[in-house]
Parts: structure tokens; sequence; C-alpha cells
């Protein structure tokens, strides 16, 4: 039952005689070994899931959002899988092409780009600026110009649809900072077209993110292809129709997650006589359940109230639980055949750094070890030195097989460069 429900998180997570494993390691091993916080990363998942989007959508461009896991190892596996990416800083190109991604497979997006990275990514010659003002657009053509460039762009467009997720990932309302309101689209289309160092290649919408109904995808598309129609219609040509991310993943043990498929089924009729390469950016479909956080319990204290479980992640680890609310579904590494109700918590200095609250887990003592599920997207990424807390490892693992793919910080790290 308890390997049951794990599949359902990943394929490759399960308990071996009474212990977990993640893609063929075990992982009590692997944190005796390398310690913790430590986020561990199944390679396997990870393509897994990148070819299911690329079966499910065989003609797109699947431009892995690494702002989901920018670990360089994780893009390098998206880049062996023949993924592009989609950025939304000068540094995350920078990432992507250490870790292997064509410049010419690069989207990046962003309201505010500085001149600095737009620069960066005019020298690097990406395929796609996905703007988000007329005044970028004005900024662009006239940094183009001064290196003799065109930059190819799309117009972000916001379609004012409700994603039914939570709303800080919500991004695709009217009262939100991102994109230009759709009806206002064509007006901007007609005027950038006409830059002298400006391409309009593309259109671009993302409504949010973790979305397990998918209708909205559909309204979405809709709203993009009447948007393409009519621009074709005046004459400019769409070559890219880029429809972000934000398929949502197993978070709580009840969750129903749609997958790539059925993203497809939903899209895909939509875009029939539509002469344009689909891009998607998928960040955490793909990255979020193909990783966990490894903790260990430090101490245990019954209170009255409850039972606490403190462990060495906190909130400078984890940020998700305390910034959105969010579940993720915690396990003991080691199967008990006791049970104990508690709230994990962190070390940090807050009352809101509580990674699982009142959860029913093995029983577990000092020093044993708990797994935090789904933290491959949104986890290390998010994560701070906080309480001047070294971040975690990060760990690949694949087929039995461990590699580090960014070791632990230390003190002086933290300190770097600083001075008094
Ligand atoms: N494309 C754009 C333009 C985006 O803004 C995002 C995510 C993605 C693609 C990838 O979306 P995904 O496939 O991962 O849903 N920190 C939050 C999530 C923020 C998402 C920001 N944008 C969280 O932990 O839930």
């Amino acid at each position: 039952m308890r390997n049951e429900l794990l599949k359902e998180y990943s394929p490759y997570l399960e308990f071996k005689n009474g212990t977990l494993h993640f893609d063929g390691v075990n992982l009590k091993k692997l944190a005796e070994e390398l310690g913790t916080p430590l986020y561990v990363y199944s390679a396997n998942h990870i393509r897994d899931q990148i070819r299911a989007y690329k079966e499910a959508f065989p003609d797109a461009l699947i431009a892995y959002a690494v702002k989901a896991n920018f670990n360089l190892g994780v893009i390098k596996i998206a880049a062996e899988e023949g993924c592009g990416a989609d950025t939304v800083s000068g540094g995350e190109i920078y990432r992507a092409i250490k870790g292997g991604i064509p410049a010419n497979k690069i989207v990046y997006a962003g309201v505010g780009k500085t001149d600095e990275e737009l620069n960066y990514a005019l020298e690097q010659d990406i395929l796609m600026f996905n703007t988000e003002s007329e005044m970028e657009i004005e900024v662009l053509n006239e940094l183009a110009g001064k290196k003799g460039k065109k930059a190819r762009i799309a117009v972000r467009v916001n379609p004012d649809v409700d994603p039914k997720t939570h709303p800080k990932i919500a991004t695709g309302m009217k009262k939100s900072k991102f994109g230009i309101d759709i009806n206002k689209a064509f007006e901007v289309y007609k005027w950038a077209s006409q830059l002298p160092n400006i391409e309009v290649v593309g259109i671009h919408c993302h409504i949010g993110s973790q979305l397990l109904d998918l209708s909205p995808f559909g309204e979405a598309v809709e709203k993009v292809v009447n948007l393409y129609n009519k621009l074709r219609a005046e004459g400019i040509e769409i070559k890219y129709i880029d429809i972000g991310g934000g398929l949502g993943i197993k978070y709580k043990p009840e969750d129903k997650v749609p997958t790539p498929k059925d993203l497809a089924d939903i899209v895909l009729p939509k875009l029939k006589g539509v002469d344009a390469q689909l891009i998607l950016e998928p960040g955490r479909s793909i990255a979020g359940n193909g990783g966990l956080l490894l903790t260990q319990v430090q101490f245990l204290k019954q209170k009255e109230e409850k039972l606490f479980v403190m462990v060495d992640a906190g909130f400078n680890d984890l940020l998700r639980p305390a910034m959105y609310g969010s579940y993720h579904h915690i396990v003991a590494v080691e199967e008990k055949p006791k049970t104990i109700r508690c709230d994990i918590v962190g070390p940090i200095c807050e009352t809101g750094d509580i990674l699982g609250e009142d959860r029913e887990i093995c029983e577990v003592n000092r020093k044993d070890y708990l797994a935090i599920l789904s933290a491959g997207a949104y986890g290390f990424v998010m994560s701070s030195h906080y309480n001047m807390r070294p971040r975690a490892a990060e760990v690949i693992v694949e087929n039995g097989e461990y590699r580090i793919t960014r070791p632990r910080e230390d003190w002086d790290y933290i300190l770097w460069k600083e001075t008094v």
C-alpha cells in the first residue's frame, strides 16, 4: 500500500527491505554518507517526464523552465533530452548555456529585464525574447540597433483567464503584472513589427502554475489562436506559439494529476490549421516529483498540545510550505510498525517554520531521516541563507548510483567577499 502511493509520486520511489530508495539508491545510506539537508534528484524520473512531453507534443520545442530547478546537472539532463530552456534572467540564460542548452533554443521572459541582461541575451543570440511591455520592446529595439542586430520577440499576452490555482502563482489575470492585455496586443504587434531592429516571431502566454484543471489552458489557447489569425490577416507572420508551463503535480496523496498527454488533448485540436511551432515551458511537471529533500531528526518534544519533530531542514531550504501554505508529503526513510502524529518543524527562529502540520509518519527517533517529497521544483532554487544556514547539497541519483552535483555550502562560502 505504502509503495503504491509512493509510485504515484514517482515510479522510482519505493521501500525496499523497509528502507526508502530513490532511483535505486538507498536514502538512509546516502544521507549518512553525504549529510543532510540533502536535495536528491532522480535522473530517470526527469528524463521520463521530458519524454512524456515529447511523445504528447512531437513537434513542439520543450523549453524546460529552469527557474523550477536550475541545478546544472538537471539542466544537462534536459539538454541531453533535446530540451530548450525558458529563462527569466541573464543568470538563468548563463546557467542554461553552461548546462548544455543551445542558445537558439532559449526563450527569455520577465517583466524587469535590465539593459545588461538584454545585451547579454542579444550577444548569445537567443531564440526569442518574451517581452512584457512596450517600453521593454522600445529598449530592446535600441539595444539591438547598437549591436547591429535584430531581436526576435514574442509579446507575452495576458489572456485574462483564471487558472484556478494559488493566487500567488496565478499570472494570466488582468490584475497581475505580467504580459500585455490580449485586447491591446494586436496594436502592440502592429507597432512593434515596424521597428527597425525588432523581428516579431511569436506569441507567448503563461497563465499560472500548478494547474490541476486544464480547462483554463483551453481558454487561453483559443484566445491566442484568435490573435494569431488576426495578426496573419494583417500580414504579421508568427512562427512560434509559446503557451508557457503550468501543468500541476501530485503533492497531496489524494491529488489526481493531469499528464502531458491530457494537456495535448486539450491544446492540439485548438491549434489545427495554425502554421507555427508550438513551444511549451514546463518546469514543475518535469522536476517536481523528480526530487525530494532528505532531512534528519534532531530532537523530539512532546508539548501538551502536540508532538514536535525538529529536523535540520527549515524554510530556508524549502520555502513553499511557509510561503504558500503548500502541502509536501513527508515519509520516514525507515518503515516501522508504529506510527506517530506530529508537527514536523525546522530550526528557523520563526513560528511559520513548519514543514508538515499534524502528520502521521512512522515512528522516528533522534538522528533518523525523513524524506520531504515533491521538492524537486521550486525547492533548492528558492532556498536562502536565513539564520546563516549554508544551503543544502544537491545530488543526482540514477540506476543505483549517485553523483554530487552541488556540494554543501559552509559558513565561509556565505561570507564570500563580505567585509566589516
Ligand atoms: N513560464 C513562465 C513564464 C513562468 O513564469 C513559469 C513559472 C513557468 C513557465 C513554469 O511553470 P511550471 O511549469 O513550473 O508551473 N514558486 C512557485 C511557482 C512559481 C512559478 C513561476 N513561473 C511555487 O513554488 O509553487
